[in-house]
């Protein structure tokens, strides 16, 4: 029997499908969507731990926190201990609820700072970071992280004792090794094996982007709940598929094209809102990209929509392409 309730410290959330922190995709605007089709909880994009650099554009919008959705949890990525526990600390002053570490990111721009991922070789440093971050903050401190360096030092288990004895409060795992990077099938057995071995709540993470596969990850692995990255890039509603699957009402869940047309364009006006027009027409390039994928007749639509510069043109397209009219103002895509 596969259990809907995921917790982590007092927050019982309201379904154990959760978003993944995706840098450059999982801001505040896409974050509401996402919880508007329910998912559990929503995590900020990455953030640099040095407070010095968060006065940048990029880190201001970074830190644009959606203070109504409760629990605001933000991850914050950096390598040593006393600068993210004051950079945890500043993030709850922000009104910040769950602070989660970044052990997972393989880019080279962390690691190279020895941060991401690459802190999985040295576990006292993640001793040290865990047990400073869990000191300075009173709220729940949770862990995302990958099973392990390279295949051969897949440490995932010992990772996951570390934290939970520092006090972290749930684990997300990425079934992948930093070596990995993307590459190659995430795979479950280490992430079942850390649940097998710790108490605190683990959700699972890799290449989930169907009902029918969170099932079976959820079965497989025996996590409290699964974590969903890229299989939300242009359909935010899966999370609404995945309730109704976990419930058995699945054939409840088709999306009507009206409430597409809605999506989109509420999607498109809050970036625009967000940014600005200049950066939220290009943010909103890429999103427009990943609907397309599930638009029918949209080749000629992407094309256009992803090459105008302005707010104002990028909704005059899509609307368009609703009403399926092309261009030369014949219909189609009826
Ligand atoms: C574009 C992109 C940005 C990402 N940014 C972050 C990040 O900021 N923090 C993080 O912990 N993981 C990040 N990840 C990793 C995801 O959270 C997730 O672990 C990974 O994509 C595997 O899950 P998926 O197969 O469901 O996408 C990112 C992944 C992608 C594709």
């Amino acid at each position: 029997m596969i259990s809907n309730k995921l917790r982590i410290g007092p927050y019982e959330l309201s379904s154990p499908f959760v978003l993944a922190p995706m840098a450059g995709v999982t801001d505040a605007p896409f974050r509401r969507i996402c919880r508007s089709f329910g998912a559990g909880m929503t995590t900020s994009e990455m953030t640099t731990a040095d407070t010095s650099l968060w006065q940048t554009p990029k880190s201001r919008h970074r830190l644009d926190l959606d203070l109504d959705a409760e629990p605001v949890a933000v991850q914050i990525a950096g390598s040593e201990p006393e600068q993210l526990a004051l950079a945890a600390r500043a993030c709850v002053d922000r009104g910040a609820q769950i602070i989660d570490i970044n052990m997972g990111c393989p880019a080279k721009k962390v690691c190279r700072k020895a941060a991401g991922s690459a802190l999985l070789r040295d576990e006292k440093l993640v001793a040290e970071i865990l047990d400073a971050v869990v000191a300075a903050v009173d709220v729940p401190v949770t862990l995302k992280y990958r099973t392990g360096w390279d295949r051969e030092h897949r440490n995932a288990v010992r990772i996951g004792k570390i934290a939970e004895d520092a006090g972290v409060q749930a684990l997300a795992i990425h079934g992948r090794t930093r070596a990995d990077r993307y590459n190659g099938e995430a795979e479950y057995d280490t992430i079942a094996r850390v649940k097998e071995r710790v108490e605190i709540p683990v959700i699972a993470n890799g290449d989930i982007t169907t009902p029918e596969k969170s099932l079976e990850v959820l079965r497989l692995t025996n996590c409290d709940g699964v974590m969903i990255g890229r299989g939300a890039q242009g359909r935010p509603w899966i999370f609404r598929e995945l309730a109704a699957a976990l419930d058995g009402t699945a054939e409840n869940t088709q999306l009507e094209k009206s409430e597409l047309r809605d999506i989109m364009l509420g999607h498109l006006d809050e970036l625009h809102r967000f940014y600005g027009e200049t950066t939220g027409v290009r943010v909103a390039r890429k999103h427009l990209t990943w609907y397309c994928q599930n638009l029918e007749n949209a080749d000629e639509y992407r094309h256009r929509v992803v090459r105008v510069d302005s707010a104002s043109e990028q909704i005059r397209l899509t609307e368009q392409y609703f009403l399926g009219i092309d261009q030369s103002g014949k219909e189609k895509n009826k």
